[in-house]
């Protein structure tokens, strides 16, 4: 891979790389519902085009109930084209890296296909499911919630994460 075209973008809420861009590759993986506000963001360009995202937003989960401050990483993707070429794990080493500076710890939910992806940068396992709020209703998803950060042995019936993205 010639990692001289690549080009990695950190951005808060008011330093928006590339706003349509975002949106673009955000319905594309997920569909218009899943645009939504972000406390950070991580953007990997080539050239000029934007080829993989990830977003961060600041949570306070329960894990079994005790509250936790954590990252929630969302919307997590890499251009249709370009997967399978080590852009999503190149994007992902970079959100961690600077998150971990930052003294964050993370947490995100996933299905259980794509668990492997996230394994491989150093994810764990903490939960076989996650809870939202979603439209009043509390529901339990059977997925994997995975988490960095924590201690290794760190184990919970249950995450809940809050209201759904
Ligand atoms: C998941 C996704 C972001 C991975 O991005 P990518 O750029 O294709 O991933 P990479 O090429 O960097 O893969 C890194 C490693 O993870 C593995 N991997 C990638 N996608 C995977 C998947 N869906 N399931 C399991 N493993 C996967 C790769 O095989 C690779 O392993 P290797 O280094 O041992 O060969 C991408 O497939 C995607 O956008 N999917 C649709 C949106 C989505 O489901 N996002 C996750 C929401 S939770």
């Amino acid at each position: 891979m010639n990692v001289a075209r690549f080009r990695l973008r950190a951005g808060g809420r008011r330093q928006l790389w590339r706003a349509e861009a975002i949106k673009r590759i955000v319905v594309d993986a997920f569909g218009p519902a899943a645009v939504h506000a972000f406390d950070r963001h991580y953007c990997l360009f080539s050239g000029r085009r934007l080829v993989a995202f990830a977003a961060v937003q600041d949570r306070i989960v329960l894990l079994d109930g005790k509250e936790a401050a954590m990252g929630l990483v969302g919307s997590v993707t890499t251009e249709k084209s370009q997967r399978g070429g080590g852009l999503g794990r190149m994007l992902m080493e970079f959100l961690i890296d600077r998150e971990g500076e930052a003294g964050r710890r993370l947490v995100l939910n996933c299905g259980e296909k794509v668990k492997a992806f996230y394994l491989k940068t150093g994810f764990a396992q903490i939960a076989p499911k996650a809870g939202y709020e979603r439209g009043g209703r509390i529901e339990w998803d059977d997925d994997p919630v995975l988490a960095l950060g924590l201690p290794p042995d760190a184990s919970y019936g249950g995450v809940f994460i809050g209201e759904d993205f």
